[in-house]
């Protein structure tokens, strides 16, 4: 690949082997997939997205969500914008067994955004210094901060505001390359995220539209980064993030077999059912089987149409298993 293999990287006193990482994903990155993604190899998993004022108020779902059990490196992900509230969480976070705290700051829903919380600190540097020096001060476990270029294209701070919560002790900034107000719209640029990298000494991790290594590769050489956080095209597919950290680490990458595969799926799907129970989990769960069953046809496995179809339907978890085993099976089967 001729690009120069990526060494490990710190988030603060913690190792991280292998430089890609799980990217927070609300509704997504359960303790289920995040652990799959792990089994398989990502230097690191980031928890959804934990709501300070609702993880204070001890709300169940949101303490789910913060779940770390099984993970070798557990990192919560908390967003507000209370110093004080922001600081009691992550303290709450710590006694819980979370190996490391990260600030949302990237976030551009607007029920984040109309909280003022998420990306809008980026237009807010006072407040997400102010709360990153209260996080920081909280806790004796690393902080760390994921951000996006700026509020828009006319405000592009990232540089600034890595370097002032980097002078806080925030341990690692992970960057995605759009603007709050591109939301998802077109292509991140991963050649922006290089005024962060000459803003900073601490780790620098590049994020958006990463899907495989050729693409990881490419944003590792545009931004300067240490490693990779990759989102979405890992859904369905959590052992992209080990592939990746792989080839960025120079290391051989062993393909998980079909039976790998669905075990991990099936776990997955049973660490859902587990934590919802059967009625709401194998709801809850659709998005991922749809997405494992995808995954699976495009690499030639799959299931005929109109089981996928079954599979993203039925309000049988028992059959949902079943249909989600059979994803891998040897050979693809006809398409109905
Ligand atoms: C469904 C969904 C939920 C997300 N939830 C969060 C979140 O809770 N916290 C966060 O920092 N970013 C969140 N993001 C943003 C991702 O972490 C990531 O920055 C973005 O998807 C770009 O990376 P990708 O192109 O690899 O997906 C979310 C993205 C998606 C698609």
């Amino acid at each position: 690949m001729g690009a120069q293999a990526l060494p490990p990287i710190r988030l603060g006193p913690i190792q991280i082997e292998t430089p890609a990482i799980l990217a927070p994903m609300s509704g997504i990155t359960d303790i289920g997939m995040r652990r799959a993604a792990a089994r398989f190899g990502a230097g690191l998993v980031v928890s959804e997205m934990v709501a300070a004022s609702f993880y204070l108020a001890a709300d169940e779902e949101t303490r789910l969500r913060a779940e770390g059990e099984g993970l070798p490196i557990h990192v919560v992900q908390i967003a507000g914008r209370d110093p004080a509230a922001m600081a009691e969480a992550a303290r709450l976070a710590e006694g819980a067994g979370a190996h490391a705290i990260d600030i949302n700051m990237g976030c551009p829903a607007k029920r984040v955004v109309g909280g003022y919380a998420g990306s809008a600190l980026m237009r807010e540097p006072e407040l997400a210094v102010a709360l990153a020096r209260e996080t920081v001060a909280a806790v004796k476990i690393p902080v760390s901060a994921k951000m996006r270029l700026g509020w828009d294209a006319s405000d592009i701070n990232a540089p600034e505001l890595a370097r002032r919560l980097e002078s806080e002790g925030v341990a690692l900034v992970t960057v995605h390359g759009r603007t709050r107000q591109q939301f998802y719209k077109g292509q991140a640029d991963w050649a922006a995220i290089r005024a962060v990298r000459e803003a900073i000494a601490i780790p620098l991790v590049a994020n958006g539209d990463c899907d495989g290594c050729a693409s990881a590769q490419a944003m590792i050489a545009a931004s300067g980064a240490d490693a990779a956080m990759v989102g979405r095209a890992a859904v369905g597919r959590p052992w992209l993030v080990g592939e990746i950290g792989a080839a960025l680490a120079g290391r051989d990458w062993l393909e998980p077999t079909n039976a790998d595969k669905a075990e991990a799926a099936l776990d997955h799907y049973a660490s859902l059912l587990s934590t919802f129970g059967k009625a709401q989990g194998v709801r809850h769960a659709r998005k991922h089987l749809a997405a494992y069953s995808d995954a699976a046809a495009a690499s030639g496995a799959g299931l005929p149409r109109a089981l996928r179809a079954r599979l993203v339907t039925t309000t049988d978890a028992d059959e949902a298993a079943a249909l989600l085993a059979r994803c891998w099976a040897e050979q693809a089967e006809e398409a109905a």
